[in-house]
């Protein structure tokens, strides 16, 4: 078992964070005697339905549609609704069941209901175990753009437990990877550990590495919880990650982070002063992780998508938080037409 705990820099909110076997045992004793509702996806009840009404028999169990698709307001008012409708009161928890989409629309409707209540993340996917459930972003997409409406709120406790990942389908796997291998670009133990590993997907390895991925993006979050600087560098294969997965490349979000390294980091090489073998081997990760066509894109789609990108400060112009050497990152700013040249010339150098 490994426990973390934090309190981000100008905030009184705590979480904890903690790592264990047989998590679902220890809902009950960390919902407590309040009243609560739990949110997974449909995906998750079929799965863990019955160990969920085990561990907490008389709270009400609400289930979204799984998928990126439905992260959207409509599901996140259904949920709001469903909390009024079991009388939740100010002191009642929300505990969030599932991957990054169900933690999300959870946090986020923890947020808002009567200001704020407690929410307790319990990731299932790999993806949310090293990243999303950590640092209390909340959000759903909107008007087109990915998380465009979405509020900071941190969960009082997050419950990590490697067993889930046994159920995951193997893109599920490639889709945490994505982040473990963006955590990786910082941080040198990570990328030391994942590049020696022949095998990425062996379940034993990333249970052993799901830790060590929440200590680095603590150690970020602590120090910059509202990304005013700092947590930025989370960022990374995120501006054409996210652009891909908007210009419908039918790609997971985190297929699209591993495509969007692979091409940020050809494009940093070329427009600033960079460490070119430690690029090549960050890329020669991505393709490792990777089983798709990472060219399989429409340019024109994906480089329209990029403009809607929220880290964007001028119209007309796309910004990239890109790796340039171990463990530093920097801003990319490119105009559009440019940044449309780069993401066709890389294409054609990986086709
Ligand atoms: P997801 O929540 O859609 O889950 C992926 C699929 O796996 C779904 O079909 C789900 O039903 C299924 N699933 C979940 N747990 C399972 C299990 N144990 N066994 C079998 N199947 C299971 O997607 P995701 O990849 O977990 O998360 C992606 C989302 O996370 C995106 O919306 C992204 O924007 C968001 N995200 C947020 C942050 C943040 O800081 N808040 C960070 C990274 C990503
Ligand atoms: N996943 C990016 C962040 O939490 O900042």
């Amino acid at each position: 078992m490994r426990t973390f705990s934090v309190t981000a820099k100008g905030s009184a909110e705590k979480c904890r964070i903690v790592c264990r076997a047989r998590a679902l045992s220890q809902l009950k004793e960390a919902v407590g005697g309040r009243s609560a509702i739990v949110f997974t996806d449909e995906n998750v009840l079929r799965l863990y339905g019955r160990a969920i009404r085990r561990a907490l028999p008389d709270v009400p169990v609400y289930a979204m549609r799984a998928g990126e698709n439905f992260k959207n307001p409509q599901t996140l008012f259904d949920l709001l609704q469903k909390m009024a409708e079991a009388g939740l009161k100010r002191n009642s928890v929300l505990v969030a069941l599932g991957g990054g989409v169900v933690g999300d629309i959870g946090g986020l409707a923890a947020s808002l209901y009567m200001r704020g209540i407690a929410c307790i993340q319990m990731p299932t996917t790999l993806l949310a175990q090293v990243d999303s459930s950590v640092g209390g972003k909340t959000a759903v997409d909107f008007c087109g753009v990915k998380n465009l409406v979405g509020a900071f709120h941190q969960p009082e406790l997050v419950l990590v437990d490697p067993a889930f990942l046994r159920t995951l389908p193997p893109r599920e796997i490639r889709c945490g990877l994505g982040e473990i291998v963006k955590h990786g670009a910082f941080d040198g133990e990570i990328f030391d550990r994942l590049a020696a590993q022949e095998d990425l997907f062996d379940l034993k390895f990333l249970a052993g590495i799901v830790p060590e991925n929440i200590a680095y993006k603590l150690s970020v979050v602590r120090r910059d919880p509202h990304e005013t600087g700092l947590r930025k560098c989370l960022n990374l294969g995120h501006t054409t990650g996210h652009a891909l997965e908007l210009a419908g490349a039918n790609l997971s979000h985190g297929e699209c982070v591993l495509v969007g390294v692979l091409y940020e980091a050809r494009m940093a090489r070329t427009h600033l002063d960079c460490d070119g073998e430690y690029l090549g081997r960050l890329e020669a990760l991505c393709r490792r992780a990777l089983s798709c066509d990472p060219a399989s894109f429409d340019v024109a789609a994906g480089a329209n998508a990029a403009l809607l990108d929220k880290k964007n400060t001028a119209a007309g112009r796309v910004v990239m938080t890109v790796p340039v050497r171990r463990g530093e990152y920097a801003m990319l700013e490119l105009p559009f037409a440019e940044y449309e040249r780069e993401l066709a010339r890389v294409r054609r150098e990986l086709c």
